[in-house]
């Protein structure tokens, strides 16, 4: 098969198209032929060599495909050959075939293209197991998500709106506001020209928003404290702008406050398949009903992974961005 390797850590242009054996599947797990690979920033972190690979994964990178069962280990249930799923991977996707286990496979759900489902199950995990499980996102009455133009964000505003839920949502520019506007977010703040933690004050009558969906950290921590109502969720799933800093925990205490985060590669494969029976219930019928859409910003072939990496290092683009594979043009123009 061929599949994109890191050839040495480096710039983009160290993805380099490679020949390899097609993976077996392990009990428990299938192999998938990929239609389409998701980007995500931990591939790029992993090209540069910044992001320690768990020793059992694949050494290529990739964390989520979509396209048909092509192989299946013992014990993978009711999954077939030829059925189309998306997955979580273990590393591995930018290649034409990925193995999964089975607590991380979902089906596509109705109205979903394969470059569209490609997108959903990193960022989907990830939400669901931050915002609803650990957030009680479905008891929030306001949300305040940073980056809202971004794969996590852009999800987070369609999904928390779609929940009948108020977003606040911050972004680099007027551009990327409209952008969040038109997926659902009530309040969007060009944090170049504005404070949020003033506009998140003055838009809530001073009460503050249940629960923060923060990426960036650094001096944003203070201000999504301040920016919580009474019993708020505090929730990180990075700190782009750095993780030490010195805040004022008072705030915690007097409102109550519940400070958290979280990796989902590291969970547990019964977390994962708890996050995949919660994502199956409740979201995966609003993309059938058109309520909610995967934001596809771009999509390369997969040998021209470089491309992708260039793009979204560049952060200009909006919403999500993805690989195809020659199976998955075909199925494209089919
Ligand atoms: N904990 C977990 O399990 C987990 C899982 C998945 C992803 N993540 C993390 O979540 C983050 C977002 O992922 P993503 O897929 O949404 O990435 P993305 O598509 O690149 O979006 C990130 C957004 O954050 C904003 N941003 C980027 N750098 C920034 C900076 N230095 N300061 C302020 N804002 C910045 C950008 O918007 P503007 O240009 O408008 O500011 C960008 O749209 C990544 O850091 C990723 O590693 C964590």
């Amino acid at each position: 098969m061929t599949c994109v390797a890191i050839s040495r850590p480096g710039p983009p242009t160290v993805l380099v198209p490679e020949q390899r054996d097609i993976p077996r599947p392990e009990p428990g797990e299938v192999v998938i032929r990929v239609a389409a690979a998701g980007v995500n920033y931990p591939d790029v972190l992993q090209r540069q060599g910044r992001y320690a690979v768990p020793p059992d994964a694949s050494d290529l990178p990739g964390l989520e495909v979509a396209g048909t069962v092509a192989a299946v280990g013992s014990d993978v249930g009711d999954l077939k050959v030829g059925d189309a799923v998306c997955a979580l991977t273990h590393g591995g996707g930018y290649a034409e075939y990925c193995r999964a286990p089975v607590e991380q496979c979902l089906p596509i759900p109705a109205n979903v293209t394969m470059a569209e489902a490609a997108t959903l199950p990193e960022v989907y995990f990830t939400i669901w197991f931050n915002l609803a499980m650990q957030g009680d996102l479905l008891n929030a009455r306001r949300l305040l998500v940073h980056g809202g133009s971004g794969g996590i964000g852009s999800a987070t505003i369609q999904l928390a709106s779609a929940l009948g839920v108020e977003v606040f949502t911050t972004a680099s520019s007027d551009e990327a506001c409209d952008f969040c506007r038109e997926l659902g977010a009530s309040v969007a703040i060009n944090y170049r020209q504005q404070d949020f933690f003033e506009v998140v004050r003055d838009k809530t009558g001073g009460e503050g928003v249940d629960l923060v969906l923060d990426i960036v950290g650094g001096d944003y921590i203070q201000r999504n404290i301040d920016c919580l109502a009474q019993k708020g969720r505090l929730v990180n799933l990075y700190y782009l702008q750095g993780s030490k800093v010195q805040i004022d925990m008072m705030p915690v205490l007097v409102k109550n406050l519940i400070l958290t985060g979280s990796l989902l590669r590291p969970q547990p494969l019964t977390v994962k398949a708890q996050i995949a029976a919660g994502l199956q219930k409740t979201v995966w019928p609003l993309f059938a009903a058109g309520k909610i859409r995967s934001v596809v910003d771009q999509t390369f072939p997969l040998n021209r992974a470089a491309e992708a990496h260039a793009l979204m290092e560049g952060r200009k683009h909006a919403g999500k961005i993805v690989l195809l594979t020659d199976y998955g043009q075909q199925l494209q123009s089919a």
